[in-house]
């Protein structure tokens, strides 16, 4: 595992997004897998900035979805698939045909996990995924006690992550119970794993996933079976390490 210890999130974004488009100028249909909350945000920002400025060319990147939340109606403005096409594909100026993720809404959620997963192989498997890290050391929405073998699934949040996510709803009680999540499993078979981490709230998740034992506890700590995984925080994120 690759730690790289940046000043501010906005340097963050910068080589992220900077390793994003060494991979689309390497390989311009890669499948890129993004992550949602405040810390991508950066990430997404560069690489748009990347393209107005011709510096790459993304038409024919196709994005892929971590997670999602269940049962918010269709169009909602906080499901993760909102959040994705309004924050990553639109201002990429890629279509909605470029874009995959699972379906929160359908009305067999198994059947949907099992043919997300199966989506992601037969598109050839995810080149890079990005992850972001929950103040409990979760990644996608895979809570800890997670198996690290788990494909992708319905989980069902904590009280905590949910108080996380609060913010983007007008009160806590508007904050979906149930979650699809890739799996551990799922995300390990990424190209490559690069997780962002910014500010003090990530500090213990982050010294805990990088040299706390390999556990189901911390999920995060699975990026130490991938042979191809960067995790990139700030001063603040890294400072128990
Ligand atoms: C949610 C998402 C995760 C994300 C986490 C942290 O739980 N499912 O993918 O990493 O939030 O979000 P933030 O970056 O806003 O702290």
């Amino acid at each position: 595992m690759e730690v790289v210890i940046v000043p501010d999130a906005a340097a963050g974004g910068e080589l992220i997004a900077e390793a994003m488009a060494a991979l689309l100028r390497r390989k311009p249909e890669a499948l890129l897998g993004v992550a949602t909350g405040s810390t991508p945000l950066p990430v997404y920002q560069a690489l748009s900035a990347k393209v107005r400025a011709g510096e790459v060319d993304v038409a024919g990147a196709r994005i892929c979805q971590l997670d999602e939340y269940v049962g918010l109606p269709a169009g909602h403005p906080e499901s993760y698939r909102s959040v994705v096409l309004r924050e990553v594909v639109e201002p990429l100026g890629l279509s909605e045909a470029s874009f995959m993720g699972p379906d929160g809404g359908a009305e067999d959620i198994p059947a949907a996990c099992a043919a997300y997963d199966s989506a992601l192989t037969e598109a050839g498997g995810v080149d890079l995924q990005l992850l972001g890290i929950g103040t409990d050391g979760h990644i996608g929405f895979n809570e800890p006690c997670s198996s690290l073998a788990s494909r992708t699934r319905i989980k069902t949040l904590t009280e905590q992550t949910r108080k996380d996510n609060a913010r983007f709803f007008d009160s806590i009680d508007q904050v979906p119970h149930h979650v699809i999540t890739q799996g551990i499993g799922t995300i390990l078979e990424a190209r490559h794993l690069v997780l962002l981490a910014t500010g003090e709230a990530k500090a213990d998740a982050v010294a805990l996933a990088v040299e706390g034992p390999l556990s189901a506890l911390v999920p995060a700590s699975a990026l130490q079976l991938h042979p191809h995984a960067t995790i990139i925080a700030d001063e603040a994120a890294a400072s128990r390490l």
